[in-house]
């Protein structure tokens, strides 16, 4: 009999602040999943499992799994999570699942990336994913936090993508990232990106910054991931500028959500 979760060995950690944290794990040879696909993982915890719903935030062509995750002091998982070290064992589902597919938008010019806290991990399968450029010309990476040191990744992003053996090439001038800092001042290459994301698309102010086009339905796409009130203001900007969301799995449409999963 398979269960519905195997087990696998922690790799590292890597906690980047007190409320966000990243690790890896062993994959099993037969684990196969979409880029942006999310996965049950969890712990044993008094005898049983313990599972909620985590992006993979590692590509499906790695060699190991990676996860983003928020620290919750009294979360029933994430309370015991964050104390995992290298060597601890993790449980994970068999069945990866989820709607942030890029099958599942119609092809386009500018792909919107809109993430805020851990609804950020998704993107970093993304945008390792050599398809993402195949179907997309530019990919605008967005990450909305409250802090700059919330910014997990940015360094990553900024300094090593780039020069990625594989990948360097392909994404060195068509991947923009783009951070936004809501509650200190906050400034990136020369440009203020203090806000909210929906506030600095909607006034058109992040693409001004990007130097591409503004937000057309016709031409663009995007994927969103983050909390319900998130979701529900990127939906509603979106929907107002005539978009459409994709309808269901394997049905392409102009944008696809998802919800982060916070409640850890
Ligand atoms: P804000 O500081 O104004 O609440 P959190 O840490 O709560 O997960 O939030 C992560 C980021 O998402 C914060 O910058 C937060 O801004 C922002 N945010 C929260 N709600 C929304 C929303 N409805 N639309 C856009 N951004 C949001």
């Amino acid at each position: 009999m398979s269960a519905a979760f195997g087990t696998e060995t922690v790799l590292d950690v890597r906690h980047w602040t007190d409320d966000y944290f990243s690790f890896t794990t062993t994959r099993d040879d037969g684990f196969r999943f979409e880029n942006g696909q999310f996965v049950m993982i969890g712990l044993e915890v008094e005898g049983k499992p313990l599972l909620r719903a985590y992006s993979i935030a590692s590509a499906n062509w790695e060699e190991q799994l990676e996860f983003f995750s928020i620290k919750v002091a009294n979360g029933p998982l994430t309370s015991r999570l964050q104390h995992i070290r290298a060597g601890d064992s993790l449980l994970i589902g068999r069945k990866p699942t989820g709607t942030l597919l890029i099958s599942d938008l119609h092809p386009g010019r500018n792909l919107y990336l809109l993430g805020t806290g851990t609804g950020f991990a998704p993107w970093l399968s993304v945008i390792k994913d050599p398809e993402t450029y195949e179907r997309f010309e530019k990919v605008v990476l967005c990450h909305g936090v409250r802090e700059a040191k919330d910014l997990a990744y940015r360094d990553y992003i900024v300094n090593e993508l780039p020069r990625h053996e594989l990948l360097g090439d392909i994404l060195r001038d068509r991947l923009l990232y783009y951070p936004a800092v809501t509650r200190e001042p906050f400034t990136f290459q020369g440009h203020d990106h203090r806000g909210r994301m929906t506030d600095l698309m909607a006034s058109g102010q992040m693409m001004e910054h990007l130097g591409i086009e503004p937000l057309d339905a016709e031409h663009d796409r995007a994927m969103v991931c983050g909390s319900p009130a998130m979701l529900a203001d990127f939906r509603a900007l979106l929907d107002g500028r005539g978009f459409t969301a994709a309808p269901r799995i394997g049905t392409p449409g102009s944008y696809v959500f998802e919800r982060a999963f916070v409640e850890k």
